[in-house]
């Protein structure tokens, strides 16, 4: 997607051909700053603290950052080693085991004197698949859209960032809105803020903005009102793990739109790309681990301060505990549909395995 103009993938080979290049999005909106990746340390970081952030990218971030380890020491041990660590950044998206196993199965085998190549070359795959399947996305959640428009504006809500950040390129959720606004579509976007870390008002609304598609920024508690009103045509979201019976694990919040737009008879759109299906899983409540992080996120915000400067403010007293579960489960039930790249279906096992039929 383009900045100002810019072509941008949200991460990339330096021209170097070995080191890393992503976009630091704990700095988003305040500045732009591209930052240079060198070690699996430095990558696992970047995922941990969130500098890389979203399902898909933290996959592909989770591939390259083996490449890094390689570079450093082709051997089986570090190579497992790295796995390891990498493993450990985040727990919730399955998309960070799935490229960790994916680059494993193709370089376990392999003499050390070769695993390097091999291993840029595996990484490539896996962010150039991501970007055709958010295209294919995209294409699929356009019908839905141009559908609900009958030339008319369509208002979609949309949580936390689903967005080109939060993937190679294209985004999940948002792919489909960039399609249909590039389309001449007129389409507006309600952004949840998305406490406690802010991806909607810090990432979606920027990135929204560089692209030119109208939107509005919400508090979170204001979906439910706003669906209740007839104001949201569709909800639009991502997702973190999506189980074989079609439950879905997203960011916190998610849920609660859900249950709002059930009561409100409000579809509610859930954009899966295969790499996000954890198919060895059914219940989701149960069996997906959800990702617990600093109790400061919720405590503390950041901002921009009237003189200009970048600051974090605490939000309560100073010894109030805090609790920050970062994802939570929203039932198949719940959902509409799933916006998958082989094109849409139920929120069931029937229904993604009528798509993706080699996992029956
Ligand atoms: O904690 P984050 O910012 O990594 O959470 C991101 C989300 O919850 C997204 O909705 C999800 O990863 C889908 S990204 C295409």
């Amino acid at each position: 997607m383009k900045i100002d103009g810019t072509p941008y993938r949200s991460i990339w080979l330096d021209q170097d051909g070995w080191s890393v290049r992503i976009i630091d999005q704990t700095k988003l909106p305040w500045s732009f700053e591209i930052l240079r990746l060198t070690t699996l340390e430095e990558a696992a970081h970047a995922i941990r603290s969130m500098l890389v952030r979203g399902a898909p990218l933290i996959g592909a971030a989770a591939a390259y950052a083996l490449c890094l380890g390689l570079r450093a020491d082709p051997a089986t041990a570090t190579l497992e080693r790295g796995a390891e660590i990498l493993r450990a950044t985040r727990p919730t998206a399955v998309n960070l085991a799935w490229a960790i196993e994916r680059m494993l199965v193709r370089l376990r085998h392999l003499p050390p004197e070769r695993r390097v190549a091999a291993a840029y070359a595996e990484a490539g795959r896996i962010a150039a698949e991501d970007i055709a399947q958010n295209a294919a996305i995209g294409q699929a959640g356009l019908e839905l859209i141009a559908h609900a428009a009958g030339g008319r504006r369509v208002n979609i809500l949309t949580h936390c960032n689903a967005g080109w950040l939060a993937t190679v390129d294209w985004g999940t959720a948002l792919a489909p809105i960039y399609m249909a606004h590039d389309n001449g579509i007129d389409v507006h976007v309600y952004v949840d803020e998305t406490r406690p870390r802010n991806q909607g008002a810090a990432l979606t609304a920027w990135e929204l903005g560089k692209h030119g598609v109208p939107h509005t920024l919400i508090t979170d508690n204001a979906g439910g009102h706003l669906m209740q009103r007839g104001k949201v045509d569709m909800v639009i979201v991502g997702t973190d793990r999506v189980t074989r019976a079609g439950d879905v694990a997203n960011k916190i919040g998610t849920y609660l739109k859900a249950l709002a737009a059930q009561d409100a008879g409000v579809p509610f759109w859930v954009a899966v790309p295969s790499s996000t299906i954890d198919w060895a899983i059914r219940d989701g409540i149960a069996e997906i681990p959800i990702e617990e992080r600093a109790a400061s996120e919720v405590t503390m915000v950041t901002g921009r301060a009237l003189d200009g400067s970048v600051a974090t403010v605490r939000l309560c007293p100073k010894e109030t505990p805090a609790a920050n579960p970062a994802f939570d489960v929203t039932p198949a039930r719940l959902v509409s549909g799933f916006i998958t790249e082989r094109g849409r279906c139920a929120a069931s096992e029937g229904g993604l395995l009528s798509l993706f039929p080699e996992h029956r």
